[in-house]
């Protein structure tokens, strides 16, 4: 096959296609995306790469260049190259001048001026990758890469992204605070194309105007990013077509919550947070809009329940200890059940289960499962949010319904979610960004963690023509509630 984009193999390909990676060196991290995104042998485009970062990293990006073999171009010499394969902006050095909401304006106001520069100077189809980190001061949580993404993607094709995840300190690890920041950044990836846009944005995301992150220090050590081993899910849980692991659960009901404390999933599935919750000694409540999957998650509660008869303090009325219930979570308010101390969830990822062909819905197809909540044209399916097809209407829905529970989590409570950002039909979606940035209207956005997936076979989408990542990594976001409306 005709390796059209780069002069890479296989070998080298595929592992870059994982949407995250263990940040090592600067070296290493522009080295590698040189000889990704970098033709040498073209006749059609000149060999010629663009950096701009700090002056240090000014000198590694020179060096990794020439050693492979590209034109290197920085700073005020963009406008010695006639035309570009690749460019790179390393925004991380320069974070330390953003300390409030005009040092950012000022920043992001020269990257996206050097952006519209680029985006002249770059062959058709070729990429401008950014990388840069969302900010954590004393006080405040500020995502300011989704900021920079949703704002250049109204004149750049937003293509990809990357995590780039650092080794947790020695000396932070000590500490003990909610998040240690500094623990990963985000490498976005850019295309001109023909859907790069003319538009400037006008969005005001407003969230610089963000509330005072609440003091976490009692609940210890967070990590912004990890890799589970979880159990192999067993015949009942190999139903659903999205399960998340009870591991995941653990390690929040740990931070966020307290023995007897009551937690929801308002879209539970099988019941995996409830199942978490019993097996922690906490009150629980799950809803769940399909009748086939809540008897799941039914039978796994009372499963656990009986294996743990010591867990519980008595006397217990089981009917208030935990509960499932077949329910449209629109419906909550006729179930009663009282004030909330924490939310943990993941929604349907818009309508992605009904994109046939996708990987992992052929494979579930051959295995005879399910491969969808609900089927879109029964009267259940209608209630499904999994079956909506336009992705505005979705959003506006799912920021209904998590406003509502807002008004039911007790003062200070915290609600955690898990998505994903979305690629569908070559558009990405930015689901998590989107969602986030709505719920910020209300709720005190913490800073996020990212569960990664290491156990997934990568699959060579675009190999030999373009870069399209594997996603394997899941957002899990947190909100908090303002102790005072
Ligand atoms: C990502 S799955 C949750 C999986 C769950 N966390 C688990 O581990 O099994 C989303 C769930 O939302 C449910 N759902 C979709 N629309 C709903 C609605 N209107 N009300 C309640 N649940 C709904 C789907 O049936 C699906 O089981």
């Amino acid at each position: 096959m005709i390796n059209r984009f780069n002069n890479i193999d296989s070998k080298e390909w595929l592992p870059y296609q994982k949407s995250w990676f263990k940040f090592t060196t600067d070296e290493d991290l522009f080295r590698k995306s040189i000889r990704f995104f970098m033709k040498f042998d073209s006749e059609e485009m000149d060999r010629n790469f663009f950096f701009w970062g700090n002056p240090e990293q000014d000198k590694i990006a020179k060096n990794c260049a020439l050693e492979e073999a590209a034109h290197f171009f920085s700073g005020d010499k963009l406008n010695n190259a006639s035309q570009l394969q690749f460019a790179l902006l390393d925004v991380r050095g320069m974070m330390e001048q953003v300390v409030d909401e005009q040092s950012w304006q000022k920043l992001k106001a020269q990257i996206l001026n050097l952006a519209a520069q680029l985006k002249e100077k770059l062959y058709h189809r070729r990429f401008l990758s950014i990388i840069i980190p969302n900010l954590q001061t004393e006080d405040h949580y500020f995502p300011l890469a989704w900021d920079l993404a949703k704002t250049l993607s109204a004149t750049l094709s937003l293509k990809d992204e990357k995590i780039g995840c650092m080794e947790i300190p020695e000396s932070t690890a000590s500490q003990n605070h909610f998040h240690t920041d500094n623990q990963l950044f985000y490498q976005l990836f850019f295309r001109t194309d023909e859907k790069s846009g003319t538009q400037e944005s006008t969005e005001d995301f407003g969230f610089l105007k963000h509330q005072r992150l609440p003091d976490f220090q009692h609940k210890g050590l967070f990590p912004s990013w990890f890799i589970l081993k979880p159990k192999p899910r067993n015949r009942k849980e190999i139903l659903h077509p999205a399960k998340f692991p009870e591991e995941l659960v653990n390690l929040y009901l740990d931070v966020f919550t307290r023995e007897k404390d009551l937690v929801l999933d308002p879209m539970c599935g099988t019941g995996s947070t409830v199942v978490a919750a019993i097996a922690k000694n906490r009150n629980t409540v799950g809803i769940e809009l399909s009748e086939f999957f809540s008897k799941i998650a039914s039978e796994r509660c009372h499963s656990v329940y009986h294996q743990n008869p010591n867990l519980f303090e008595k006397p217990i009325d089981r009917e208030t200890f935990f509960k499932v219930i077949n329910k449209d979570i629109r419906e909550i308010d006729s179930a009663d059940i009282g004030h909330l101390d924490y939310v943990f969830t993941s929604p349907p990822y818009w309508n992605m289960l009904n994109m046939k062909g996708a990987e992992n819905q052929a494979k579930r197809v051959r295995r005879g499962l399910q491969v969808n909540y609900s089927d879109p044209e029964s009267e259940l399916g209608k209630l499904d949010l999994g079956n909506m097809d336009s992705y505005e209407e979705f959003l506006d829905e799912l920021e209904k319904i998590y406003n509502h529970l807002f008004e039911l989590l007790k003062p200070g409570a915290v609600m955690t979610i898990v998505v994903k950002n979305i690629k569908k039909h070559g558009s990405n979606y930015p689901f998590a960004w989107d969602l986030a940035l709505r719920l910020m209207k209300k709720m005190i956005l913490l800073p996020e963690s990212f569960w990664l997936q290491d156990d997934i076979s990568i699959a060579p989408y675009g190999f030999g023509n373009t870069f399209v990542s594997n996603t394997f990594h899941q957002y899990c976001l947190s909100f908090s509630k303002p102790l005072t409306p």
